[in-house]
């Protein structure tokens, strides 16, 4: 069985990274999308309800699960049995970050990374800034599965300037 995670904090979900999802689920027998719990930074939404989100964007695939996790990812991916790690690359200002935690992570515990070039269509994007516009009532219906448009409206609808 190969097994991939793909992690993140996923506050929330973006088309970003249901890309990087789905192509992943296309190359392994099976995908888990790790959750980061941060006890040190609090999100939009809770780690709960990011689940939720993640679980019903990724229904229609019959090999992708979800799960939250804490402390090192390399530990989360040795409880799931899963030897290899998939991430999105949106741009080369990525790389540099991502690779000194790839060359971490496979000294820590030998768990591989691939990187996956993000779908272009998507390489400005980030859970940041999809906030952003949608706090001020940006449309961001491009950007986000309708569920998750419909949770940040009712989250974070503000009074506009003006
Ligand atoms: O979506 P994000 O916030 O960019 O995801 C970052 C994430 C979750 C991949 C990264 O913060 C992480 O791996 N955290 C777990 C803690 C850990 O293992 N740290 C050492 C990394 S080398």
């Amino acid at each position: 069985m190969r097994r991939a995670v793909c992690p993140g904090s996923f506050d929330p979900v973006t088309n970003g990274h249901l890309d990087i999802i789905g192509r992943a689920s296309r190359l392994f027998d099976e995908v888990i999308v790790g959750v980061l719990v941060n006890q040190s930074k609090s999100g939009l939404f809770t780690v709960d309800e990011r689940i939720a989100m993640l679980r019903e964007v990724t229904a229609s695939y019959d090999n992708v699960r979800v799960a939250s996790f804490q402390g090192l990812l390399v530990d989360f991916c040795r409880e799931q049995q899963a030897s290899v790690l998939v991430k999105g690359l949106r741009a080369v200002s990525d790389f540099d970050y991502e690779l000194q935690m790839a060359q971490m992570n496979i000294g820590l515990a030998g768990v591989e990374t691939l990187f996956m070039p993000t779908n272009p269509l998507y390489s400005f994007l980030s859970s940041s800034l999809v906030k952003d516009v949608a706090k001020w009532g940006g449309d961001v219906s491009p950007h986000v599965p309708d569920l998750v448009r419909e949770q940040l409206r009712a989250r974070l609808t503000v009074e506009r300037p003006g």
